[in-house]
């Protein structure tokens, strides 16, 4: 066992950088349970604690990926509710994986964390709200095992303001059906953390800094954070989504979209701030999927529907008459090859091809190449499946 050595008395002196916070890092590792989508997470601090929840992780069956400083969690194979002594025994923390668990599966099996040095520490507040929401908990040969067919909404004043309890009863409620208010909650900045970790997500956590926090369910975690963009530079866009239908939420620097479900639009470019032409192209591609039949009108450029022909061999309904473009929605579109046919064209095929059935294959992307820096990447980190090939 190493051994450190102190030289004093010495002088402390000079700039000094911190480390990530252990006790934020922890339920954030626990709460990648929640998800079936791949989660990317970068700088995580280099500690034993946060070894050991990786480990917990990879025990249940999440797959674990490293490049340089991004490490990405895969819950999609998790394929265990256990979480045994041997890990637990190390950790107290390892408790926090329950919510998520539960929240998932509806089941897990976790070892009682028993004492540690700074005494014994009862997880009385984490089992008896969760019984609330429904959970029948069983106390047998030194595991919690906890199940339930269908968390349920409820209120959860909580006796005192338990970290640990306020973490594990947050990712619990993230998929229950209507509004769970977990009263008396802690104030730490780890729980703050969590809240916007969870709403980065896709999750639905207010009152985030404040005694009350309340978690609305979501079905599931889909959503696309947009991050660095000025939202007031596509306010046009930006409202015309959220009149079709889209979920939108906008900060200082980014836009949050969930799932929506969409219906269609009539609308006409126009010069800035009215709609864009460069996003003409990209419309028109989302409203083949959209309930409803949407027009398009283009008065900035005399031919710029040159990506109409493209998105119709993949098996978009789309009629052109004059300046404009009339879309069929709900189109089932399947993989074809199809050839770029300019800048903001190239973004429209790809979205199309994303919506569609099978492979397409986009040629001439050197159209892609003038306007978009690294896309392929950008929406491989979002879960898209597309290849860059020669
Ligand atoms: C978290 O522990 C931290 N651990 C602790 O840091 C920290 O000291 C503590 O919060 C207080 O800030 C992690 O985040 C991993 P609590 P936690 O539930 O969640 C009683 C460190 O060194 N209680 O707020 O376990 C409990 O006995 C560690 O990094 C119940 O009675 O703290 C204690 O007296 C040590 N029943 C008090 O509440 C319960 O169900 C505070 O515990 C839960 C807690």
């Amino acid at each position: 066992m190493d051994k450190l050595l102190v030289h004093g008395p010495c002088k402390l002196n000079g700039t000094v950088k911190i480390s990530r916070a252990k006790n934020a890092y922890l339920p954030i590792l626990a709460a990648v349970l929640l998800s079936d989508k791949k989660i990317h997470l970068k700088n995580i601090p280099d500690l034993q604690d946060i070894k050991t929840m990786i480990k917990l992780l990879e025990m249940l069956g999440v797959t674990v990926t490293r490049a340089g400083n991004i490490t990405t969690f895969d819950a999609s194979t998790l394929n265990s509710h256990e979480a045994t002594y041997d890990l637990v025994k190390t950790m107290r923390a390892s408790i926090f994986v329950l919510g998520p668990l539960l929240a998932r599966l509806g089941k897990a099996k976790v070892s009682l964390p028993g004492g540690c040095a700074i005494g014994t520490r009862p997880i009385d507040i984490h089992l008896t709200n969760l019984e609330k929401m429904g959970c029948e908990i069983h106390l047998t040969g030194g595991y919690v095992e906890a199940s339930v067919s269908k968390l349920k909404a409820t209120h959860l004043p909580l006796s005192f303001p338990s970290v640990g309890a306020t973490e594990n009863l947050m990712m619990a409620a993230v998929f229950v059906e209507g509004t769970t208010v977990i009263d008396n909650a802690a104030l730490e900045p780890e729980i703050d953390d969590l809240a916007n970790f969870i709403n980065a997500m896709g999750g639905k956590v207010t009152g985030i800094g404040t005694r009350k926090l309340e978690v609305t369910g979501v079905k599931e975690l889909s959503d696309v954070r947009i991050e660095d963009v000025n939202p007031s530079h596509l306010e046009f866009v930006i409202e015309l989504l959220k009149e079709m239908g889209g979920k939108i939420s906008v900060g200082d620097n980014f836009i949050h979209v969930e799932k929506s479900v969409l219906k269609s639009c009539h609308v006409d470019t126009a010069p800035f701030p009215g709609f864009p032409t460069d996003a003409q192209a990209q419309m028109i591609a989302l409203c083949t999927q959209v309930k409803g039949s949407s027009v398009i009108t283009e008065h900035i450029f005399e031919n710029r529907f040159m990506h109409v022909p493209e998105l119709v061999r993949l098996g978009a309904n789309i009629v052109l008459k004059g300046k404009s473009a009339i879309i069929e929605g709900e189109q089932k579109l399947n993989g074809a090859p199809i050839m770029c046919t300019d800048l903001r064209a190239s973004a429209a095929l790809i979205i199309a091809a994303l919506c569609a059935t099978g492979t397409t294959e986009i040629q001439r992307i050197y159209h892609l190449d003038r306007g978009y820096e690294k896309l392929v990447d950008k929406l491989a980190t979002l879960g898209a499946k597309v290849e860059r090939v020669k």
